[in-house]
């Protein structure tokens, strides 16, 4: 039976980290996978979670199923987070939300939901996005469509081309949209823009969906939030996926949330159980382990306070990678002008090369990073920044 499925490629994201840890160069560098790293290349626990870790171990009494919805102290910290405190949606109880396993998983069951709202729906994904946003809509059997988001040549978002495509969109269809720290560019949209996409959404009729998984990674934790609240402030029906692989440092443990702002109360009630039976029937509940670590923290003004400052100590150290990795290429004498790296937001840059340099600079350099040129910006270190930028100024 199993001998008709070929082998696959390796996954463009996932198997660079396997083509990375097979290479004996002890210099190899890796910029793939987007995980958050120190100056010493690790990837430690937040002490925010560490100290939630003990308080939960402590205070746990049972391993009991949880609620199909998850853990509602982390469902209602997440809303607040993103939405902000006392969001009219929130006191309007217009938010169905359940934990899902990870910001995929929350993906995976809003694009389930979306196909039985409106089997013909098509979803915009931004041209480009995270790569595993086409399979977690497409197998849910959603029709996918691009609009144009981002110029090479310029290295920078084309918004009129964005506009402009959008501006044609139908009733319905449903638009992807990266709330903040755009992956895999890292160019984000203004507030104007916002605004701007806002209109559209209103004109045409069209569903923003957006996928934040970088909060507090771009500009901190509530300019972040700009996109994504002003759509919910303005608009009767948000979706809207949340990760906290990243800004709470738990990938492994998959925490995500899936909400739907809808309506009014009585469908958001309709939609509730909708997305539970959703959830029900591909992995039935969300572990609860990681949503509870959240819900301390998020609940404990102190917990709180060390987590907020240590997700902007992940964002200011970015920011200066960038700007060290601008200087270190003008200095090893790149002729191309890469400013615009210190202008982009969150863990990622596109370097704007060509995938044949990319893979140059991994056969001859043993830098590892996507073939779109999409680099992590937290792999950088002072301690290997001389070598990337050498390395990257060889191929251009
Ligand atoms: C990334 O974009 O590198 C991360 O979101 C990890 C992943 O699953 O692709």
């Amino acid at each position: 039976m199993f001998e008709v499925l070929p082998q696959l490629p390796a996954d463009p994201i996932l198997g660079l980290s396997a083509a990375y840890r097979e290479d004996s160069n002890p210099n190899k560098i890796d910029l793939g996978v987007g995980v958050y790293k120190d100056e010493q290349g690790n990837t430690p626990i937040l002490e925010s979670v560490k100290q939630a870790q003990l308080r939960l171990l402590e205070q746990e009494t049972s391993k009991t199923y949880i609620t199909p919805q998850g853990v509602q102290g982390y469902i209602d910290g997440m809303l607040e987070l993103i939405l902000g405190k006392a969001h009219p949606v929130l006191l309007a109880d217009r938010a169905a939300a359940v934990q899902a396993p990870g910001g995929c998983g929350a993906l995976r069951i809003l694009a389930e939901l979306l196909k039985r709202c409106d089997n013909e729906l098509t979803v915009w994904v931004s041209d480009p996005t995270w790569a595993n946003h086409i399979p977690l809509i497409g197998n849910a059997g959603l029709k996918i469509e691009t609009y144009p988001y981002f110029d090479k040549a310029n290295a920078s978002i084309n918004f009129d081309a964005m506009a402009e495509c959008l501006g044609k969109v139908k009733k319905g269809d449903v638009v992807l949209l990266h709330g903040c720290c755009h992956n895999p560019t890292g160019a984000d949209l203004t507030k104007e823009q916002w605004n701007v996409v806002l209109e559209l959404a209103q004109r045409q009729g069209f569903v923003p969906f957006v996928d934040i998984a970088y909060q507090g990674f771009g500009d901190g934790l509530e300019a972040d939030a700009y996109g994504i609240r002003l759509l919910a402030d303005n608009l009767p029906e948000v979706v809207i996926a949340a990760s906290c692989s990243k800004n709470f440092g738990l990938y492994r443990e998959r925490v995500g949330l899936a909400v739907m702002i809808t309506e009014n109360a009585k469908i958001k009630k309709a939609i509730q159980t909708q997305i539970q039976s959703i959830a029900r029937g591909i992995y039935s509940m969300p572990p609860s382990y990681g949503g509870a670590l959240v819900d301390i923290i998020l609940h404990d003004d102190g917990l709180k306070q060390t987590w907020m400052n240590e997700v902007e100590a992940m964002r200011t150290r970015m920011q200066t990678l960038r700007e060290l990795l601008v200087q270190k290429l003008a200095e090893n004498g790149a002729q191309k002008d890469f400013s615009f790296v210190t202008q982009q937001k969150g863990m990622f840059s596109y370097l704007c090369i060509s995938p044949e340099q990319v893979q140059r600079i991994r056969d001859e350099h043993s830098v590892y990073f996507v073939d779109s040129s999409r680099v992590n910006i937290a792999g950088i270190s002072k301690g290997n920044v001389d070598a990337l930028a050498a390395a990257l100024v060889s191929v251009l």
